[in-house]
């Protein structure tokens, strides 16, 4: 099968179930576990932060900002279809009584400034207290410009507030940008960041901040349960896919790009944007997307949207057999 859902269904290498398999390992809620706190040294270094959490999920480390930054009774700004408002189980208002503000994306994936001023609270008690700015890059696969990120950390600074970065896939925006990871994680207070997505790690995330942002995001995290013990057997698929498969983030990128342009040439479909990233999104024009699924389906593609994901499972050759199936699909116009 060749599976377009997402960068999250990618399987361990074998030279990375090796690393995993040697890795030395300690009880990580003493501290004690070395392959862990080697993990959290380099993601820090890497972010050029002062801390790292290894953590269990995107999830988990959005959540752990939204409480090490709020207390109850507090709010954060983010965008109406960020993945921390929208697909995490409203985390912030069930265990830290943080209220969301949403604000909608542009289309590059921005909050306006302008609408941030204007949705933050007067310090007044009627009004929830506007604590934190959240952003998120990639976002659906765009990459924020290093110029709006800057103007937009100054502009939260100036205003007193926090803010956190889900950079669940930070990397792609890195490599696109041809910057360092650092250019644009030092932007922001804490960044939360995915093994397991185009880095292809089995399992877990990282939380990176300040001192003392991270050491309240460990208490979190051990209310939360998410306090693990030998995690040095994953932590070990971290640094190995922080040590060989940030560059290689680049051919997914070209995937996306040769999919895309491929797309681009058919009759019943077409795709909203040129790629930033490792996300095609399908214009489906006239399609019915449960034909063209089950069209593909049939012939060992697994979509569950009109979002295509390239990742590192998807090879060269799997982009060429997508491509002939999307042709096929085309041809038959079965729309
Ligand atoms: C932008 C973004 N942030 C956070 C997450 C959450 O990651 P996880 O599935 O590890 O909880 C996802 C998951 O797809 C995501 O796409």
């Amino acid at each position: 099968m060749i599976d377009l859902r997402s960068d999250t269904v990618t399987r361990p290498s074998a030279a990375m179930m090796e690393a995993m398999i040697s890795a030395q390992t300690g009880d990580d809620v003493y501290g004690e576990d070395p392959t862990v706190n080697k993990l959290e040294t380099l993601a820090a270094e890497l972010t050029a932060k002062e801390a790292g959490l290894f953590v269990s999920s995107g999830t988990q480390g959005n959540l752990l900002a939204l409480l090490s930054h709020c207390e109850r009774g507090d709010e954060y700004i983010a965008g109406q279809d960020a993945h921390t408002y929208q697909f995490e189980g409203g985390g912030g208002a069930v265990l830290g009584g943080i209220q969301p503000q949403p604000l909608a994306f542009n289309d590059r994936g921005e909050l306006d400034l302008n609408e941030i001023a204007t949705a933050i609270k007067p310090n007044d008690y009627h009004f929830a207290r506007t604590r934190l700015v959240c952003l998120e890059n990639t976002q659906s696969g765009k990459v924020l410009s290093l110029d709006y990120i800057q103007r937009f950390s100054a502009f939260v600074a100036e205003r007193g507030l926090r803010t956190h970065l889900d950079g669940a896939r930070v990397f792609n925006a890195s490599v696109r940008l041809e910057v360092p990871v650092d250019e644009i994680t030092r932007h922001f207070d804490t960044v939360s960041i995915c093994l397991s997505k185009g880095l292809a790690a089995p399992v877990g995330s990282l939380l990176v901040g300040d001192k003392k942002t991270i050491a309240r995001a460990r208490r979190w995290r051990k209310i939360l349960g998410g306090g693990m013990r030998q995690a040095g057997i994953l932590a070990a698929a971290g640094i190995y896919a922080l040590t060989h498969h940030i560059e290689r983030l680049a051919e997914d990128h070209d995937h996306a790009d040769e999919l895309a342009t491929a797309l681009k040439r058919l009759d019943s479909l077409g795709v909203i944007d040129d790629p930033d990233t490792n996300m095609v999104m399908l214009d489906l024009k006239t399609t019915d997307f449960s034909n063209l699924n089950t069209f593909m389906a049939a012939h060992g593609i697994t979509l569950s949207s009109p979002r295509l994901v390239l990742h590192r499972d998807i090879s060269h050759d799997d982009v060429q057999t997508v491509i002939d199936t999307f042709r096929a699909f085309d041809q038959g116009r079965d729309s």
